[in-house]
């Protein structure tokens, strides 16, 4: 909500009011006088008007997981445990999932309460690399690198896949670059070629790297700058 909305909708500030005190800067958005009634004002920010609180705004948490193959992208499921589930963390409820990994997946995930910050890293237009390692169970031929490259049709969505990056490390393992998201991605583009992938775990997504320090069901803060990366997000064109 804009911040001349957020003063005015109180019972005892009207319009004229709001006006008057963010031009004479008594408003206060997390210490700081701010004077724009067109600034958005966010559930994590604190306001005050003069000494008296406003909004305390609540902390804003992320962290990354190393999710553990068995475990559901999904807050609640009737069979499988989820990645909430590896939380040892107060008002669950609260936190979501920015991105998800198949049931089968490893790897990075990244979870907060902050939905502005996780669109803007799940947004197409945002283009943001995802990392795989990739383990397949027949050997994964040249050929594919330039078919990846390319684009490969899926006919369910009626659309060609957006340029991938494949770098072969070995017979059956490839490091797997992706700018989109689409449902079994991976695992699709590998099936293209009746290639079934054994192995799938998540490195990286765009700048934020899973720590090397996480086993398997551990999870972390994130730290100041991976957030702030996060929030810095630019449109990237092009497959590094
Ligand atoms: N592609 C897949 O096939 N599965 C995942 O979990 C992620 C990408």
């Amino acid at each position: 909500m804009r911040l001349d909305r957020f003063l005015s909708n109180r019972p005892d500030l009207n319009r004229q009011d709001a006006r008057l005190h963010l031009a004479h800067g008594h408003v206060r958005v997390n210490g700081v006088p701010t004077m724009d009634g067109r600034y958005e004002i966010r559930e994590f920010d604190r306001v005050e008007l003069h000494e008296t609180l406003l909004q305390a705004g609540k902390p804003a948490r992320y962290f990354m997981l190393h999710k553990p193959p068995g475990y559901v992208s999904a807050t609640q499921h009737p069979e499988h445990p989820t990645v909430l589930d590896l939380l040892n963390e107060p008002d669950k409820g609260d936190l979501h999932l920015s991105g998800r990994l198949d049931l089968t997946t490893s790897g990075l995930m990244l979870i907060t309460n902050d939905g502005h910050w996780s669109r803007r890293l799940t947004l197409p237009k945002t283009k943001l690399p995802k990392v795989y390692y990739v383990e397949t169970a027949d050997p994964i031929q040249p050929e594919y690198v330039q078919a990846f490259a390319d684009g490969l049709y899926f006919k369910f969505e009626n659309l060609t896949t957006l340029p991938a990056r494949l770098d072969i490390l070995d017979e059956r393992c490839a490091r797997l670059t992706l700018i989109e998201g689409r449902y079994h991605q991976v695992k699709r583009m590998f099936g293209h070629f009746r290639n079934q992938v054994m192995r799938l775990h998540r490195e990286s997504i765009g700048p934020i790297r899973l720590d090397s320090a996480l086993t398997p069901g551990d999870y972390r803060q994130l730290t100041a700058d991976e957030i702030a990366c996060g929030l810095s997000t630019q449109t990237i064109n092009a497959v590094p």
